[in-house]
């Protein structure tokens, strides 16, 4: 699979690579060797995005310069977002967002997430777990994402908390950026950065449902890859970039078209506010710089793994690293995938091994079965989630330890029509009320009905197993 055949076309074009990028949709509105010239061209209003702190090292620098109709400071007051805004909300459909987590030592699993009715993406929003908080920009948050409708025509959303990393689990993502359109299927991630802002739409009306992770602190990129090489793994060509897209004005007075003013909705501290401003966001003529969205296919990923004998640490997975500068090599947080791939590991077991990690693992399943568990119902699901955190041991259930142990060891090609993913993070995650309750998602015999019924084989005498 080196690109995965999608069921729905993506209706946009795109620039390719994580470098610096420049981009106008009007020919001749992004100034040449100039960033704030007097007078922008066509009228235009020039504005800066900065990422990092102006004085981070240039690797890691990130900013943008964009070329606007109006500048994004032209907005009311923000105010905090009450049901007034989205009416038809239930108590049970409010978003839960704020950073307030529970540490418990248990492996847990969750059963597929319900699709939530009457909410756009920001009502749709759930907090599942998380470490940090975003006032100090530390840590990471886990979210389950379900939208049952778009997001008003002018509304856009922000949070300043964290850049989000989008992967899709059902339906299409329809999103308008600031900085140009993105079409985000299952199978596909996208990274939004702090600050940007952005409308969600759903393709032809489908429900939405997937899985965020939102981090407080630094950004994400490709891992290094020693000695690999130069390439495999996710291949810097294949990022997918927006270019710039802005909406036609309406009228030359916008002041005059009150009735049509946008809504301005962000995510500041874990809380939801809403400002209205007369212009909308989406009016980027041009822009150039390292701080923008950007979506890359899973099946583009080129996996590597042992072709002689045991089974790999799951970093040979790594999509995209966020790192924490203090430690190298030790990640606030990775997106590890588990793709399609041959076995061919001879005298292995060659199920992940059991294990108690330093690091805390979140998992989803964006489709078909993991080889390390059962599937079905009860079991590790499409649409389900599983956090073994720092320290809690997990591996195999007690079918995969059988099977795995068994089974006569031919080449094998595992996976196929299946993606498991993994956010790996260096914090113990806390899990939110709404996770351990609310959601009433949790499997509570799942460490049991795992691994209960792992029999002991030891035998002093060292005799074969079944002697
Ligand atoms: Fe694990």
């Amino acid at each position: 699979m080196r690109v995965t055949q999608f069921d729905t076309r993506d209706p946009y074009s795109y620039a390719t690579g994580l470098g610096n990028h420049e981009t106008e949709a009007l020919k001749g509105a992004l100034p040449i060797g100039h960033n704030s010239p007097q007078k922008a061209p066509y009228g235009l209003y020039a504005e800066k995005i900065s990422g990092t702190a102006f004085t981070a090292p240039r690797a890691e620098n990130k900013q943008a310069w964009v070329y606007r109709v109006l500048p994004s400071c032209a907005h009311s007051a923000f105010e905090p977002l009450d049901d007034d805004v989205n009416p038809g909300t239930t108590d049970a459909a409010q978003p839960n967002l704020l950073p307030e987590f529970h540490l418990v030592p248990n492996q847990t699993r969750w059963d597929p997430f319900d699709l939530v009715p009457g909410v756009d993406w920001v009502r749709g929003l759930r907090l599942l777990a998380g470490a940090g908080d975003p006032a100090t920009k530390t840590g990471v948050a886990y979210y389950v994402y379900t939208a049952s409708q778009s997001m008003g025509a002018d509304t856009a959303f922000y949070s300043a908390d964290g850049d989000f990393l989008i992967v899709p689990q059902t339906g299409a993502l329809d999103i308008e950026t600031e900085m140009g359109r993105l079409f985000v299927r299952p199978m596909e991630i996208c990274v939004i950065p702090r600050g940007i802002r952005y409308r969600v739409s759903l393709h032809e009306g489908v429900p939405v449902r997937g899985y965020i992770l939102e981090l407080f602190q630094g950004h994400f990129s490709l891992p290094e890859l020693g000695p690999i090489g130069s390439n495999c793994l996710a291949n810097e060509r294949d990022f997918q970039v927006p270019v710039a897209s802005y909406r036609v004005q309406q009228t030359k007075d916008a002041a005059a078209d009150d009735d049509r003013r946008c809504l301005l909705q962000a995510k500041f501290g874990g809380r939801l506010f809403q400002a209205t401003q007369k212009h909308t966001p989406f009016d980027v003529a041009a822009w150039h710089g390292t701080y923008y969205p950007f979506k890359y296919d899973l099946g583009r990923f080129n996996t590597i793994g042992t072709i002689s004998y045991d089974h790999p640490d799951p970093s040979i997975y790594t999509v995209l690293t966020a790192t924490t500068n203090a430690h190298p090599g030790t990640a606030v947080a990775d997106l590890v995938i588990f793709p399609p791939r041959w076995l061919v590991g001879e005298d292995t077991f060659r199920p992940p091994s059991y294990h108690r990690n330093v690091m805390s693992e979140f998992m989803g399943l964006i489709a078909g079965d993991y080889i390390a568990k059962g599937g079905g119902k009860g079991g590790f699901q499409p649409a389900g989630a599983s956090l073994h955190n720092v320290m809690s041991s997990h591996g195999p259930d007690a079918g995969a330890f059988e099977k795995a142990t068994n089974e006569t060891l031919v080449p094998d090609k595992v996976g196929q029509g299946s993606m498991a993913f993994m956010f790996e993070s260096c914090y113990m995650m806390g899990v939110t009320d709404w996770g351990l309750k609310a959601c009433q998602k949790v499997q509570e015999h799942y460490s049991e009905e795992s691994w209960d019924g792992l029999k002991i084989y030891f035998d002093p005498c060292g005799r074969p197993r079944g002697e």
